[in-house]
C-alpha cells in the first residue's frame, strides 16, 4: 500500500470520479479539483461510500494559477492527473475560442504552476480523436495525428506542449493517453456518465432510450463500409481505463520521459451491434431510426493496444455484455443522473 497523495484536476467528472476509485483502492490519497462546470458534487460523495475514503475536494478552475499554486506549493503530490476539459466535439466548433481558452490555456496554467512548484509527473487525458480519418487500422500510438475539430486540436495542442516541456527538461515524466470511447459504470451502479444536455455519443443517448428518456435512438448512417454498414468503434470500459491510469501513475513512478500510450481493448463493435448487446442486457427496448450520417464521422476506429500491454502491464478486460449491464444498473439507479 502506499501513502502518496496525487492531484485529479477534473476528478468529480466520468472517468475522474471512476479513476478516484481505483486510486483510493490502491492507497493513493486523492485531492480533487473541479469547477463542476460538467459534473455534481455528488460524484464524489459516491465516490467516498464506495471505497469508504475521504476525498479532498477543492471546487475551483484551472485557469486560477494563483490557486494552483498555492495547492502545488502547500502539498507535495507524488502525481497529476489531468482530466479537467470539455469535450463536446459539436460545440467546440461553434465555441472553439472556449474550448482553446479552457483545454489549452488550462493545461498550461496546470503545467506552470506545476513548473514552479516542482511538481513534474503527470498523467493527460486525451483522445484518440488526435488521429483523425485512420489510414491504417487498428490505431497504433505512431499513426499520423491529424485532428478534424477543434476539441481534437485543443488536445494535439496540449500533446505537442508536452513534447515540447519534457524536451527542455528531462526531469519530467509525463503519460499521454489516448482513449478510444468509454462507456460502462462502476459496478456499484453508484457512479457514472451523467451528461449534461441531449448525449451526443450513443451510449448514454442508447440508455436514456431504454429507461424512457428518449424516444427512439437515431443511427447515424447505414451505409459505411462495415459488416452492417453502421459505425464501428472500440468501446472501453471505464473501470478498465481508470485502471489504465493507475498503471500509468506507478510506471512514471520508475522512469522519466514520455509515454504515449493507446487505451481501448482492440476490437471494434457496431452501432447495431451495442444496440442488440443492450437490449440484451437491459431486458428494454431501444427502438430507433436510421438517419443521415453525422459530419466528421468514420466507418471503423479501433485501437493497437501492444504498447500499453507492454509498458503497462495493462488489458481491458471487461466484455461488452458488463459494459452494457453495468451502464443500466448506472442508469436504472440513476434515472436523472445525479440530480
Ligand atoms: P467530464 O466532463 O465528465 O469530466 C471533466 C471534468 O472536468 C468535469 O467534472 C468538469 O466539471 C471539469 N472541468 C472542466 N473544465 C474545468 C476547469 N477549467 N477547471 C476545473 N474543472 C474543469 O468528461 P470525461 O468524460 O470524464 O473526460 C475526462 C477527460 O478525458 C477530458 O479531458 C476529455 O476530453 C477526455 N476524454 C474523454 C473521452 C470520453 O469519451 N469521455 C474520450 C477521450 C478523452
Ligand atoms: C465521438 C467524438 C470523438 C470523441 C469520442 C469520445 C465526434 C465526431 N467524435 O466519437 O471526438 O473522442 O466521441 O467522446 O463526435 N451514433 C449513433 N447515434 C447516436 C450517437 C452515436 O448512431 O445518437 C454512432 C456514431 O455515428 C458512431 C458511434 O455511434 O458510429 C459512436 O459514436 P460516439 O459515441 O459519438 O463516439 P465517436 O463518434 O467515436
Amino acid at each position: 500500500m502506499t501513502d502518496t497523495s496525487v492531484l485529479v484536476t477534473g476528478g468529480a467528472g466520468y472517468i475522474g470520479s471512476h479513476t478516484c476509485v481505483e486510486l483510493l483502492n490502491a492507497g493513493y490519497r486523492v485531492t480533487v479539483i473541479d469547477n463542476l462546470s460538467n459534473s455534481s458534487k455528488r460524484s464524489l460523495e459516491r465516490v467516498e461510500q464506495i471505497t469508504g475514503k475521504a476525498v479532498e475536494f477543492i471546487e475551483a478552475d484551472i485557469l486560477d494559477a494563483e490557486l494552483l499554486v498555492g495547492l502545488m506549493k502547500k502539498n507535495a503530490f507524488g502525481g497529476v492527473i489531468h482530466f479537467a476539459g470539455l469535450k463536446a466535439v459539436g460545440e467546440s466548433a461553434q465555441h472553439p475560442l472556449k474550448y482553446y481558452d479552457n483545454n489549452v490555456t488550462g493545461s498550461l496554467r496546470l503545467l506552470q504552476a506545476m513548473q514552479e512548484t516542482g511538481h513534474k509527473r503527470l498523467i493527460f487525458s486525451s483522445s484518440a480523436t488526435v488521429y483523425g480519418l485512420p489510414k491504417a487500422l487498428p490505431l497504433t500510438e505512431d499513426h499520423q495525428t491529424n485532428p478534424i475539430n477543434p476539441y481534437g486540436r485543443t488536445k494535439l495542442v496540449v500533446e505537442d506542449m508536452l513534447r515540447d516541456l519534457m524536451a527542455s527538461d528531462p526531469a519530467w515524466s509525463v503519460a499521454i493517453l489516448r482513449y478510444f470511447n468509454p462507456v460502462g459504470a462502476h459496478k456499484s451502479g453508484l457512479i457514472g456518465e451523467d451528461p449534461n444536455d441531449t448525449p451526443n455519443n450513443l451510449m448514454p443517448y442508447v440508455s436514456q432510450v431504454a429507461v424512457g428518456r428518449r424516444e427512439k435512438l437515431t443511427v447515424h448512417g447505414d451505409d459505411f463500409e462495415t459488416p452492417d454498414g453502421t459505425g464501428v468503434r472500440d468501446y472501453i470500459h471505464v473501470v478498465d481505463l481508470a485502471r489504465g491510469h493507475v498503471r500509468a501513475l506507478e510506471a512514471l513512478f520508475k522512469r522519466t520521459g514520455c509515454l504515449t500510450l493507446n487505451l481501448g481493448t482492440g476490437r471494434g463493435y457496431s452501432v447495431m451491434e451495442m444496440r442488440e448487446a443492450f437490449e440484451k442486457a437491459s431486458g428494454r427496448d431501444v427502438p430507433f431510426v436510421v438517419g443521415p450520417r453525422r459530419a466528421g464521422d468514420v466507418a471503423t476506429s479501433y485501437a493497437d493496444c501492444t504498447r500499453s500491454a507492454e509498458e503497462l502491464n495493462w488489458r481491458a478486460q471487461h466484455t461488452i455484455e458488463e459494459m452494457c449491464a453495468d451502464t443500466w444498473r448506472w442508469q436504472s439507479m440513476n434515472k436523472t443522473g445525479f440530480d
